[in-house]
């Protein structure tokens, strides 16, 4: 079992393969994009893999591919494969802005992914087009519908903007009605790579909840599941469920299970964090597996109690601008 310095077990990891994304969603990058990160700064899919057989041998089960968008890093289906043939790793998955991936849905079927989960904040094209600067509305939902097809479990991501999108949710939460999807409305996090400034969370948790409260007064909580990052809902009589991430206030790191790597090889402790070990540079320095072991161990047992204490230690560094991008949300 795999321990941290505050006794909670770490089993869930988030490997961004990518910084590189077809959308240019406001809160998460500028118009321009980012200084995109060059192919040897990327940790290759041999080093990848490498670290990931480590990490499950360690006690890690879960692992979610992230980005950027995973479908635009070239042969992101192999890389899935390989990661899918790793004894003792139980779940999959991948986090898509569903731009690309509708063609790829049989076969991440094939492979063993059970569960996908889409970004998409609105339902209205032309909305979508001002959050995500692309005209990919269509595509979006063509991906929604065949992972549908093929009896995958979907999460809908819908992150709640004041001024943007708040209209939308509920015709957001009307989609569970008849579609067994759950959407999971998520607090704006400050993570936007200074595309635009970050004046605090308008819409939290709360809010949110009482905005949908207001509309279905009948809505119901229903079991969270172990770990969930969501506090989950139903409405009645509706075939999906709600869910709404406190990712800003933070209310669930007492349970942290998840780390994180980034497209340069970077772990991350926590979402807030500055990043801890560079994997890839100890990769690229020759170290043995017990070594990076090591390495990996001693990084988790130095992990910050809470999102708050890893945030108050990266503001220690006053010129970091980060986009959810190069930490793979
Ligand atoms: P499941 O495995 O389905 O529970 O997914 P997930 O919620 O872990 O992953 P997903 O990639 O769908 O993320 C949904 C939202 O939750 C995103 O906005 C993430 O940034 C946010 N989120 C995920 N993990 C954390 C976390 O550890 N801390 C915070 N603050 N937010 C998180
Ligand atoms: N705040 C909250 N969530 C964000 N995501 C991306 N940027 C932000 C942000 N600034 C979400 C996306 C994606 C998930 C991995 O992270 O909606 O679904
Ligand atoms: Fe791309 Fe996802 Fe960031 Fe949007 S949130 S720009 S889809 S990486």
């Amino acid at each position: 079992m795999l321990l941290d310095n505050h006794g909670r077990r770490i089993t869930y990891l988030r490997l961004a393969v990518t910084d590189r994304c077809n959308l240019r969603c406001f809160y998460c990058m500028p118009e321009d994009g980012l200084n995109w990160l060059s192919r040897t700064e990327l940790m290759s899919y041999e080093e990848m893999l490498r670290v990931c057989e480590l990490l499950v041998k360690m006690g890690i089960d879960k692992i979610r591919i992230t980005g950027g968008e995973p479908f635009v890093r070239k042969d992101i289906m192999q890389l899935l494969t390989a990661l899918s043939k790793l004894e003792g790793l139980k779940e999959l998955s991948l986090t898509t802005n569903g731009v690309l991936t509708a063609p790829h849905v049989a076969e991440l079927k094939a492979i063993g992914v059970r569960s996908v989960n889409l970004s998409l904040d609105t339902l209205d094209a032309g909305r979508f087009f001002a959050i995500t600067r692309r005209d990919e509305f269509a595509n979006v939902m063509d991906t929604m519908h065949e992972l549908l097809k093929h009896d995958m479990e979907v999460k809908i991501n819908a992150v709640v903007m004041a001024g943007k999108n708040t209209q939308d949710i509920i015709p957001l939460v009307e989609l569970t009605k008849d579609l067994p999807v759950s959407v999971r409305f998520i607090e704006e996090m400050p993570f936007n790579g200074d595309g635009h400034s970050y004046s605090g969370v308008l819409w939290d948790y709360v809010h949110i909840f009482d905005e949908i409260r207001s509309v279905y007064p009948d809505i119901q909580k229903v079991p969270d599941p172990q770990y969930s990052t969501a506090y989950n809902y139903q409405i009645p009589g509706h075939l999906g469920s709600i869910g709404v991430i406190a990712a800003y206030s933070r209310t669930f790191c007492g349970t942290c299970n998840r780390i994180r790597i980034t497209p340069q090889g970077t772990l991350k402790n926590c979402l807030y964090d500055d990043g801890v070990l560079n994997i890839k540079d100890l990769m690229r320095e020759g170290k043995s597996n017990t070594a990076i072991v090591d390495a990996l161990r001693v990084a988790f047992n130095s992990r910050e109690k809470d999102g708050w204490a890893a945030e108050r230690k990266r503001m220690e560094n006053p010129n970091f601008h980060e986009s959810m991008a190069t930490i793979g949300g």
